[in-house]
């Protein structure tokens, strides 16, 4: 998917149809695959300050009637400050862990309890003209976090400021069951009745692991993690990240938010982000979108390349399927496909198969043939061509293969440029000549490994 289609901010004009069709198509898998799976999202109070909430919710509004489960936590610090000002007290909080007094817990709950309403009220708006007019999005709260104080560390007490201890999964569950969005505040409770604040990103990262969610989305300031250019790192594996951090590559900032999804994730989370909240749809551009726009943290790296299993056939299907249709690759009808399946390999990107390869085994000649090999139109061009080549070679290799040979009628130049010589139909494996359609007269081209 191409970002200007949804960055109406950069983008105005209108997409031509066939943009909007392939956009369309493009986005189709995920939400497939994102159905029924459970996103947590905090995001900063600072969201809120910069008049982000009514974009936001109404994203999320959209998110939610795709059948995903959402939970969202508000942060609060500045709306917290404000009022601690308006009070005429001294006292700030800072970002992270701080003390908290019995006047900034008040002021905790205040700004809580409007910025709840805020929110509820963004969630009822029924307006006409925004993507989701007369959609009927319930919002639940509750007292779904019981709280332990943090006590007192080299000697400074915190006070009202909290942890969490135990998060009410199965109320959670419950209201998510129902269709609603579970809606949370950064403040819990102790089993005596006493309230704690605490900080958001902790609040959301435990909430995610207790719930095992699908995704782990903070909305924040910063653009996400950066490397020594400062650009933007879409993907990192959580040993790369745990890196970054020992290192202290990051601003504290980012450093609070990279801990917590490098948690989540050890905690089985299956994937954490870090999304700039000041781009204009932030969060659907990094869960719709291949690189996205934040920083995607994953316990191993996305691009996953692995052995197909039976679950995957259809998604083989639907690459191969418009490849039959223009001519470029025969005919498999899905039986064989299911029979052979474990001859193909998969690279999947965040649970969506995107490209596809297949290896026939003839052993007495020590001879493979690769076939079937994919990449989908949306991401070619970016090496994973080269990348399922070279992974097949090797799974060619660990047979004893010595010679990888391919059947082709239009991807000649790219097989030559990977070191593939050009033969002929008598250096196929005896069985191979007899099953060669003459009347395709592809080209065989081999290589030795
Ligand atoms: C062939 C294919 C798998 C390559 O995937 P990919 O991810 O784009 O590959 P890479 O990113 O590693 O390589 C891209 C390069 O190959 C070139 N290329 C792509 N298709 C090509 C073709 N049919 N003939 C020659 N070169 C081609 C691109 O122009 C690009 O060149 P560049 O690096 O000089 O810009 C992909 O184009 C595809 O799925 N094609 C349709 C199916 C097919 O023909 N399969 C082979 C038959 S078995």
């Amino acid at each position: 998917m191409t970002q200007e289609l949804i960055d109406s901010s950069t983008q105005p004009a209108e997409p031509s149809q066939p943009q909007f069709v392939r956009w369309f198509r493009q986005v189709a898998p995920y939400v497939h695959a994102f159905r029924g799976k459970t996103f947590v999202v905090g995001f900063t109070g600072e969201l809120i300050k910069a008049d982000a909430l009514n974009t936001l919710v109404q994203d999320l509004s959209l998110l939610s009637s795709l059948g995903i489960r959402l939970v969202l936590i508000h942060g609060s610090q500045p709306q917290v400050n404000e009022q601690l000002q308006a009070k005429g007290y001294q006292q700030q909080l800072t970002q992270g862990i701080t003390p908290i007094d019995a006047a900034a817990l008040e002021c905790a709950k205040e700004a809580a309890g409007e910025i709840r309403l805020d929110i509820e009220a963004a969630f009822s708006q029924g307006l006409p003209n925004t993507p989701m007019s007369h959609a009927k999005i319930r919002v639940i709260s509750g007292n779904f976090v019981t709280a332990k104080p943090i006590g007192v560390i080299d000697g400074l007490d915190y006070r009202h400021a909290g942890q969490v201890r135990k998060i009410d999964t199965d109320a959670i569950r419950h209201s998510l069951d129902s269709g609603s969005i579970v809606l949370l505040s950064p403040l819990g409770f102790s089993p005596t009745g006493e309230a704690f604040h605490l900080t958001m990103e902790e609040l959301t990262t435990s909430v995610a692991i207790s719930l095992k969610a699908e995704k782990l989305v903070f909305l924040y300031e910063n653009p996400g993690v950066t490397d020594g250019e400062e650009q933007v790192i879409p993907e990192l594996a959580r040993l790369d990240a745990d890196a970054l951090l020992r290192n202290q590559t990051q601003t504290d900032h980012t450093a609070r938010y990279l801990e917590q999804a490098s948690r989540a994730v050890k905690r089985g989370v299956a994937r954490a982000h870090l999304v700039p909240f000041a781009l204009d749809g932030a969060i659907l551009l990094e869960i719709f979108t291949h690189d996205g726009v934040g920083t995607m943290v994953v316990e191993d790296t996305l691009d996953d390349l692995r052995a197909a299993t039976i679950d995957d056939v259809g998604a083989i299907l639907r690459l191969i399927e418009p490849l039959e249709q223009d001519g470029t690759l025969v005919t498999r009808s899905r039986d064989v496909i299911e029979r052979e399946v474990e001859n193909f390999s998969v690279l999947e990107h965040d649970g969506i198969i995107f490209g596809c390869a297949t290896l026939n085994h003839y052993p007495e000649e020590q001879m493979a043939e690769m076939a079937c090999l994919i990449v989908h139109p949306e991401w070619q061009g970016g090496g994973e061509g080269d990348l399922l080549l070279r992974h097949m070679e090797n799974r060619a290799r660990n047979l004893g293969v010595k010679r990888l040979f391919v059947l082709t009628t239009r991807t000649a130049h790219w097989f030559v440029k990977r070191g593939f010589v050009q033969g002929g139909v008598s250096d196929l494996p005896k069985e191979r000549q007899a099953a060669y359609n003459r009347q395709r007269n592809s080209l065989v081209f081999m290589k030795r490994l």
